[in-house]
């Protein structure tokens, strides 16, 4: 998943203004999971009369939605609460109230830890309790400070309110929507088994609802969000058991919505309905995020990946052969414990093999709770970053080559927001990238054929052509 910090869009903070309104800060750390949570829970507050604000100087209450995946991610969380405690301070000296919250993963990793370590804090609310966030405000408020992490008791989804076709109008043309949460693969590097809990699959028709909603109110793209979306699976209409595939046949009928989407994949549930789906599907976009992590046999078994470098290459095989045009993505971990020097190479050389037209890599970092913080062995900082220079030397030429690809084609994008210039408009390209184009004609939504004419740093240049 694209490691991001992003700031949840603003539809609605400038009606704000009234002084009985109270406003929401949310900061969204870690992955698109956390980008859909930040939004509900956004939903979840607006039905007790907060709006959102795209400044903390302005909230009332400032949540963190944040990420545990690697060290770095969870001491940020440490830095900005330290921040937070100050800011309170000086808003309690003035008689104005300043509540704080954590969400996400640490605050499921680390729950009562986290108000032992800062002072700061009102609320630490997990992953699955989120719709009962004004609850505990309200706790909150009466002086209580309030740690609610219970894995899932009861459906989250079913107590969040849906917003107006309005509100989610305003978010955009492109929507996430969380299919599946949670994971039972158990990678030895990763938390995510332990912060979000086992694997639940959001049930068909809650499914469809949300994405009829969605299309209703003008979205044209929809991305299917999970830890290990294409493990979903859920019961057809006719008792039979449905996957991933089955349901992107079954969300592409939807009128009005244009592109579908879909990550994280695990190669283990990569099946032959899902590759046919991206051999039949028009909207389902070709663009695979498929994590191979490491290219060594005996690195991959360490990890408990359950598949060998050569059955992964098969598998993408497959998947060219159903859609040629499909653009792949991956997450590589340099330095798991014992890695060698021969086997970094083995990596180097699955990424020649498949290529890559988008990346993300990391140093491996050792999670507390997890199978690979036992191994003895840990891999030295300045080999694992060594080594990520030049595993990340390699996936940037490869994106820099597709991107070069690219040029001279004729493509459709969906255009999704205002360019720099008056009459220029962003559009995301079938492989997510963005486009820019003079577009005086088309309004945000249309999708339009392009001919891509350059390339930008992080962009393609494009011109309309009529078709
Ligand atoms: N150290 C480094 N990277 C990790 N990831 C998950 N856990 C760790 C860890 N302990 C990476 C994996 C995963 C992505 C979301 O984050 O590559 O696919
Ligand atoms: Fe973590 Fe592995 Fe599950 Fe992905 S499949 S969430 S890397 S345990």
């Amino acid at each position: 998943m694209t490691d991001q910090t992003t700031l949840i869009p603003n539809p609605v903070a400038q009606a704000a203004d009234r002084t009985n309104t109270r406003k929401v800060f949310i900061k969204t750390y870690g992955c698109q999971m956390n980008v859909y949570d930040s939004v509900r829970m956004g939903d979840a507050l607006a039905s007790e009369g907060y709006v959102t604000t795209d400044r903390a100087e302005d909230a009332d209450l400032v949540l963190l939605n944040t990420c545990h995946i690697r060290e770095k991610a969870a001491d940020k969380v440490y830095s900005a609460l330290g921040r937070l405690r100050d800011m309170k301070k000086e808003r309690n000296a003035e008689g104005r109230e300043l509540m704080v919250g954590v969400t996400g993963c640490v605050a499921q990793a680390e729950g009562e830890e986290i108000l032992r370590r800062s002072s700061a804090v009102d609320v630490v609310i997990g992953p699955q309790t989120y719709h009962r966030l004004p609850q505990a405000l309200k706790r909150a408020r009466q002086g209580e400070r309030v740690v609610d992490t219970d894995y899932a008791v009861e459906d989250k989804f079913e107590h969040l309110p849906v917003p107006d076709k309005k509100v989610i109008r305003s978010r955009g043309v492109t929507s996430f929507l969380t299919v599946q949460e949670g994971c039972d693969k158990f990678c030895t590097f990763c938390v995510v088994p332990y912060t979000r809990g086992s694997e639940v699959s959001r049930p068909l028709a809650q499914i469809l609802d949300e994405a009829k909603q969605l299309a209703d109110a003008g979205v044209r793209e929809i991305t299917l969000l999970g830890q290990n979306v294409n493990a979903w699976h859920g019961t057809g209409p006719d008792g039979s058991t449905w996957g991933l595939g089955d349901l992107l046949y079954r969300l592409a009928e939807i009128p009005g919505l244009a592109r579908l989407r879909y990550t994280t994949s695990h190669p283990r549930d990569m099946d032959d309905r899902l590759i046919e789906a991206h051999r039949d599907l028009r909207a389902l976009m070709p663009y695979l995020h498929l994590p191979v992590q490491a290219g060594s046999d005996r690195v991959l078994k360490a990890m408990n990946r359950r598949h060998t470098a050569e059955e992964y290459i098969r598998l993408i095989e497959r998947i060219r052969a159903a859609r040629p045009d499909i653009a792949l993505s991956g997450d590589f971990i340099v330095g798991f414990p014992g890695e060698t020097d021969a086997e970094f190479e083995d990596t180097l050389k699955l990424v020649e093999t498949v290529r890559y037209a988008q990346s993300f890599s990391f140093k491996y970092s050792t999670r507390p709770g997890t199978p690979g913080a036992e191994l003895g062995s840990q891999v030295a900082e300045e080999v694992k970053a060594e080594r990520l220079e030049r595993l990340q030397a390699l996936l940037l030429k490869q994106q820099h080559e597709f991107a070069e690809s690219c040029v001279g084609k004729v493509i459709d994008i969906l255009l999704e927001k205002p360019g720099r210039m008056p009459e220029q408009l962003i559009g995301r390209s079938p492989w997510l990238q963005s486009v820019n184009v003079d577009a005086k004609s088309s309004q945000i939504g249309d999708i339009i054929s392009v001919r891509i004419v350059g390339t930008g740093p992080n962009s393609l240049f494009a011109e309309r052509i009529e078709r």
